[in-house]
């Protein structure tokens, strides 16, 4: 147990900023910094850091909470990890009280698997340097392959002796529990035999961000050998293939300082790079890039330089990698590389300075690598040609931000001596096909708040909530529409002119507050705010009636509302300005969805290009429109 003394100088110590930090490029904005959300896939920062207060909010996916919370979130630690982590951070040291003797037992099992494997990773680590077998089998095949001393050991690279039950022995003498070897895959059991997964093979610990290993690779040193060059750890309980890139936490800072992620394909592509003094590289370890993969490298950077085999197969997965990052938001960068060569081998062959220099003089943008590729495969054939201006429009299509696709176009165009018109109207086809489906459901994006009144339990129809903005405006209106309120420049100005400057010639869908609302605009431009009283004095008997519902306290109706639609009672008076505010933004909010409705109806029934380009553009800024409204939303509501 960790002294709770500990704890609170832990809590005194951390600084939020400095804790996320680590995993997330954090840009300022005002008193708090702002990012993209490392939970989600997000191309609009909807992530928030307050120094002031410690703490931080999602938006987009609700989490939120203080720097031992965001651990939790971020790397799956359990609340023990996430203090160890910090412990470790603010060179805290631990203090624990009195280890009771069943305190493995109690520990979790993610923690028992956690121990093991760091067991397992000393373990090879000393056959590597301390063993004869290690020292003139392992350590002398890194140094062949030019890996430093100090690069062996930034990357933790070990040795498994050439032996059944090396680690199963030596773990079983250190106290380990045959089971925790077995769950981390260390051990392999085959009709009642147990022996180590990996023997007489040098070995790559993969790490996970925070540095804890995970996972194995481990590579044959015999080039005879029938089975496979790699063996690696399955899939446990703390390692999942897709999530997790080679070398991560060795390169993330030096991925956010430098603006950019080398990806490469293979564990020594990622351990010759660092050696060669390029230590923002990761390796997707030999499979098709994952999305989850993609969203790793978007906490440290938007912009990421593929480096993979010059081969056939290595060009292939680098066309799909580009492809799945471009859809992501990323810059994608590629440098080609001479056939026959990797980055592993090139960077031998050239040496670090050199390479480092090839990396920087060809870095081509995507469209200039997928040219140069085509050119090469299909020279002056003109259906050839075709093929790849078609491959290279599907990827500019991928790309989220219109005015990137527009640059893109561009270069593609004078590249392949294409016409603009041609590429545009090419990239729309397939821009129109894609987006037909993705509009038709609501973006993820979206915090759900801002499709609601507040928290619900209950559900509560859309006509429902449209009947409930409506009247809070105009209950507010005509309750308070005289009351001075803070105005965005002008100072105080009344809340009935603060709600039409908003809003401008809003209207209503229930037809009583519309028509209430059409009295008080007409009334107000004849410099008159509308009372209460005078529509409850009204001829209208509808408005009549209407008034008298809505001369009701809020309070005095909470209890019934809050408790039908689960609507939270602020202090009325001193929020007033927010709740106009948020009332109007909800308004906007349902306006703009219906446009977008609209709009989309037309984009289906639009048959001439010009005008589904219209639409098409029109729909673009609508669902800006909304994103902006619905994450002012979140933020507003959630306070
Ligand atoms: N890989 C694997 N299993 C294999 C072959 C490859 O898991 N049987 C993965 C490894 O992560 C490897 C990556 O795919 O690092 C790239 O494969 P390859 O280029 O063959 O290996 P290198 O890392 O380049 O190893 P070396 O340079 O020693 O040949
Ligand atoms: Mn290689």
């Amino acid at each position: 147990m960790i002294k709770s003394q500990t704890i609170e100088e832990i809590k005194s110590r951390m600084d939020i900023y400095e804790v996320v930090s680590d995993f997330v490029a954090l840009k300022k904005s005002g008193s708090s910094y702002k990012a993209l959300s490392p939970f989600t896939n997000e191309k609009t920062p909807s992530f928030m850091v307050s120094p002031a207060k410690g703490i931080f909010k999602c938006f987009s996916t609700g989490k939120g909470g203080d720097a031992i919370s965001f651990l939790m979130e971020v790397d799956g630690l359990s609340y023990i990890e996430a203090l160890k982590y910090l412990a470790q951070k603010y060179a805290i040291t631990i203090e624990e009280d009195e280890v009771d003797p069943n305190y493995q037992a109690e520990q979790s099992l993610r923690e028992s698997l956690f121990i093991t494997l760091n067991f397992a990773k000393d373990h090879f680590i000393e056959n590597l340097w301390e063993t004869d077998e290690g020292k003139s089998i392992g350590l002398s095949y890194f140094k062949e392959r030019g890996f430093s001393e100090e690069t062996i050991k930034r990357f933790d690279l070990g040795y498994s002796l050439d032996q059944w039950q090396g680690l199963i022995d030596a773990a079983k003498g250190a106290g380990h529990k045959d089971e925790f070897l077995e769950q981390t895959g260390l051990k392999i059991v085959k009709e009642d035999k147990a022996y180590d997964r990996f023997r007489g093979r040098v070995v790559f610990p993969i790490h996970n961000i925070t540095g804890k290993v995970i996972a194995f690779g481990a590579r044959t040193l015999k080039s005879n050998e029938k089975g496979p060059k790699y063996i690696n750890s399955p899939e446990t309980e703390l390692y999942t293939k897709s999530k997790i890139l080679y070398g991560i936490f060795q390169a993330k800072n030096e991925i956010r300082n430098q603006e950019n992620c080398y990806l490469v394909e293979g564990y020594t592509d990622v351990v010759s790079l660092s050696q060669a003094g390029i230590t923002n590289v990761v390796a997707s370890s030999g499979t098709s890039l994952t999305d989850d993969q993609i969203k790793l490298i978007q906490r440290y950077t938007k912009n990421v330089t593929v480096l993979f085999d010059g081969d056939k197969a290595g060009i292939k997965a680098s066309m799909r990698g580009i492809d799945m990052m471009l859809t992501g938001g990323l810059n994608v960068k590629a440098v080609p590389f001479p056939e026959g060569e990797d980055p592993d081998s090139y960077s031998k062959q050239l040496g670090g300075e050199a390479f480092k220099e090839y990396l920087d003089e060809n870095a081509q943008d995507f469209i200039a690598f997928k040219t140069g590729i085509f050119l090469k495969e299909g020279g002056d054939d003109p259906i050839k040609k075709a093929e790849s201006i078609r491959e290279i429009v599907q990827s500019i299509s991928l790309i989220p931000d219109p005015i990137q696709r527009t640059v893109y176009i561009q270069e593609c165009s004078r590249l392949l001596h294409v016409d603009e018109e041609t590429l545009i109207s090419e990239t729309n086809k397939l821009l129109l096909k894609n987006s037909k489906e993705k509009w038709e459901a609501p973006s993820p994006e979206i915090p759900q708040e801002a499709y609601e009144p507040e928290k619900t339990e209950t559900k509560i129809s859309r006509d429902e909530i449209i009947k409930i903005q409506e009247r809070e405006s105009i209950r507010m209106l005509i309750n308070y529409g005289s009351e001075l309120v803070e105005g965005l420049e002008e100072g105080e100005i009344s809340l009935a002119d603060y709600f039409m400057s908003e809003s401008e010639d809003i209207s209503f869908e229930t037809p009583i507050y519309n028509k209430i609302l059409e009295i008080f605009k007409e009334n107000l431009a004849n410099g008159q705010i509308s009372t209460i009283q005078q529509f409850l004095d009204h001829d209208d008997l509808s408005v009549k009636q209407a008034a008298v519902d809505l001369s009701t306290e809020r309070y005095e109706i909470s209890t019934n509302w809050s408790e039908k639609f689960q609507i939270h009672v602020a202090h009325e008076s001193q929020t007033l300005k927010n709740s106009t505010y948020t009332n109007i933004l909800r308004l906007k909010f349902r306006i703009i969805q219906k446009m977008i409705a609209e709009n989309m109806e037309n984009i289906k029934s639009a048959s001439e290009e010009e005008q589904i380009n219209k639409f098409l553009s029109i729909q673009g800024d609508l669902k800006s429109m909304e994103m902006t409204i619905a994450k002012t939303l979140g933020n507003v509501t959630v306070k």
